[in-house]
């Protein structure tokens, strides 16, 4: 039956477009976070392996995106709330996706690292700054 073929040859079209626009999304924000990054991190930190200085206290891109326990979640209250030598940036929710989806891009071992689990030990401990 003709019609059946149709619906399935849409069918697996929709399948492949119901995944394609979230790969897409994430280059455009892995793009953005960059952009950001040189705009408003390099002044501090090292945000690229082309990035020669930075200011000694801020740790590089790099150091972040090799540290496994610095996840999504972690990343985004420290943004929310910088503390230690780190300004308060008040980037937006968009913008603070778009940074941390540009750290996640240097990832070491991309597709093999996922989240820790929130019972993840702290190497730093519980924060006692409130
Ligand atoms: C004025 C300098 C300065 C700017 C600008 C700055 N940072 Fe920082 N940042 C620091 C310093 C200093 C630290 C270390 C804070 C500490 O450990 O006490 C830090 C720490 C961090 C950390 C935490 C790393 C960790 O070890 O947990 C992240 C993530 C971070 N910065 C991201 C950013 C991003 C993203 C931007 C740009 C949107 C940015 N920073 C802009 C100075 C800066």
């Amino acid at each position: 039956m003709r019609s059946a073929a149709t619906i399935k040859v849409l069918g697996s079209a929709l399948w492949a477009l119901a995944f394609a626009p979230g790969a897409f999304a994430d280059d455009i924000r892995v793009d953005k976070g960059r952009e950001l990054a040189q705009l408003w991190c390099a002044s501090c930190h090292v945000t690229s392996a082309n990035q020669l200085t930075g200011a000694d206290q801020a740790p590089a891109f790099q150091e972040i995106a090799n540290d496994r326990t610095k996840t999504d979640k972690k990343l985004r209250v420290f943004l929310l709330d910088p503390h230690g030598g780190m300004p308060p940036l008040n980037l937006s929710r968009e913008e603070t996706n778009s940074v941390i989806a540009y750290i996640n891009s240097m990832r070491p071992q991309k597709n093999q690292n996922p989240d820790p689990p929130d019972d993840y030990p702290d190497p730093d401990g519980p924060s006692t700054s409130g």
